[in-house]
């Protein structure tokens, strides 16, 4: 394991370092004490002594024993002064205490690694208490558990930070973001946080967004953040904050097009998961197919489908060029009836069954043999719209059957399940239309790894869109009959028809 890595150790460029504490002394000018909590080398500190010389205390903590040596040696004389020191095992609260209404400043460059890349380093450079954010369970499977180490540090150092004080850290900018949410949603908001967006691939060759991240101690109602284009206060980008309980990205547009915030009576669906594409994708050869094996397959045609992936539904290419073996029609679908109902297939898939009873996802286990996810009537539904989680646009096409046959999405997209072409094109008009488009961008962060989720769409209300479009009549009939592609047990907002107009009102069942 590398231990740069474990550590998430990038050192900060003196002239970077320069640059941010030159911001920093136009935004809160000489601070009392500038306190480092992962100096490394100490590049933040020199470049404070340099800019406020005896005006100011300087201190810096760090765990590497080689840092702090040389550090010391070289900058001692300066009066700067690094302490070996694990961040999780410090009292914070202490180390940031001031006289008074003196300033202190945090200032630093955290570790860029996450629990999870420490996690598969088998590293133990981790906070002590695991539970963090109360993420377990389903989140911790899925990822949302995956965390900067640099986030559990912000978190603790803006906890400690007295009123007064101000904290200015380079870090990814969905690190800065998490952590303003963290406290929008707990203890309130700080004063005049901004992220400053820097090229951290020139300084730091890592390809990830990175900022500088700013705010003030003191606690304040305001729950907006400003984003600016570099390490300047007159290159103000654009504003994020976090309203109704929700981070938005863009706040004035949102604001804007708020009503469309609401919810849907269509449900979006993810699309087919099996985890085993080189045997239950099937690419089509003169009357047979060709597995991701590259072997000639042939079996009924029962189970097989006509499948867009989501490079081509982020293409916008409609015309599938793959099938899909699909085992089941819900998930608790036995699948032993494929023995007699097409047995060349039960033969195929027993001839694979190395492959498809060792899929690694934990959801596999207990579950039908050969069974496969994201499975559901809506799967079957002769027209779909759908959107690839991929891609960085917003772009909903409509999906229609191949020679009669429903065409299956892969599980990177997310669809709408819709009865005919009249509906898949309307709905496919309203979510293409220039205020959802507005309306979807105003929520996601361009540089999150998957700016479009369910959770994001799921928020889209499409008879408010399509009220706000003049087009609420025509989508009416539509959503009542739009309840067919539910499972039973699944509960959703209904539309409630009032007597003679197609107006609508909402009711949770
Ligand atoms: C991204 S580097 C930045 C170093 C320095 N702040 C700078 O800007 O040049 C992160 C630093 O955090 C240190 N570090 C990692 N884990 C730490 C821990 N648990 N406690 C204290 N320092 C730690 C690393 O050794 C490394 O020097």
């Amino acid at each position: 394991m590398s231990a740069k890595k474990e550590f998430g150790d990038f050192q900060t460029p003196l002239p970077l370092a320069r640059e941010v504490i030159g911001l920093v002394d136009s935004l809160i000018g000489t601070p009392a004490r500038v306190v480092e909590p992962t100096a490394g080398l100490g590049a933040f500190l020199e470049a404070a002594e340099e800019k406020w010389g005896v005006g100011s205390v300087y201190n810096g903590y760090e765990i590497n024993t080689t840092y702090v040596r040389d550090a010391n040696s070289r900058l001692s004389e300066r009066g700067i002064f690094i302490g070996q020191q694990d961040f999780f095992e410090a009292d914070w609260r202490g180390i940031l205490s001031v006289a008074g209404s003196e300033k202190v400043l945090v200032v630093g460059n955290p570790p860029w690694v996450t629990n999870a890349e420490l996690g598969s380093l088998g590293s133990r450079n981790l906070p002590k208490k695991t539970n963090f954010q109360r993420l377990r369970g389903f989140d911790a499977n899925t990822g949302k558990a995956n965390f900067d180490i640099a986030e559990w540090m912000l978190i603790r150092l803006i906890e400690a930070l007295p009123s007064s004080g101000a904290m200015a850290m380079l870090c990814k900018t969905m690190t800065a973001r998490k952590v303003l949410r963290h406290f929008w949603k707990t203890d309130g908001g700080r004063k005049q946080a901004g992220l400053f967006l820097i090229d951290a691939k020139r300084q730091f060759d890592v390809s990830v967004d990175a900022c500088l991240f700013f705010l003030r101690g003191r606690h304040c109602a305001e729950q907006t953040a400003t984003v600016y284009a570099t390490l300047d206060t007159h290159k103000k980008l654009s504003e994020f904050g976090f309203v109704e309980g929700n981070l938005v990205s863009d706040g004035n547009s949102y604001k804007a097009l708020r009503d469309l915030d609401g919810g849907s009576p269509y449900t979006w669906r993810s699309g087919l998961k099996h985890d085993a594409a080189d045997i239950m994708e099937l690419t089509p050869a003169n009357g047979h197919y060709i597995n991701g094996l590259n072997q000639p397959v042939t079996i009924e045609s029962n189970y097989v489908f006509p499948l867009l992936k989501s490079s081509d539904i982020g293409n916008g290419r409609t015309i599938p060029r793959k099938f899909v073996l699909v085992t089941q029609q819900s998930t608790a679908e036995e699948t032993e009836v494929i023995r007699d109902v097409a047995p060349k297939t039960w033969a195929y898939l027993k001839a694979h069954a190395d492959k498809l009873d060792s899929r690694r996802s934990s959801i596999y286990r207990n579950r039908p043999r050969f069974g496969i996810f994201g499975i559901g009537a809506y799967s079957f539904a002769p027209w779909k719209v759908a959107i690839s989680g991929l891609y960085n646009t917003f772009r909903f096409v409509v999906v229609s059957p191949e020679a009669g046959r429903p065409v299956m999405l892969d599980d990177t997209c997310y669809s709408i399940a819709c009865g005919s072409k009249e509906e898949a094109c309307l709905i496919a008009d309203l979510l293409n239309s220039d205020a959802c488009q507005r309306f979807l961008r105003s929520l996601v962060f361009p540089d999150s790894k998957r700016p479009i989720t369910t959770d994001v769409l799921r928020r889209l209300s499409l008879v408010a869109l399509a009220r706000r479009l003049g087009r609420l009549e025509e989508l009416a009939p539509y959503v009542k009959r739009s309840e067919a592609y539910r499972d039973a047990g699944e509960t959703q907002l209904q539309l409630v028809m009032e007597r003679g107009k197609a107006s609508v009102a909402w009711v949770k069942e």
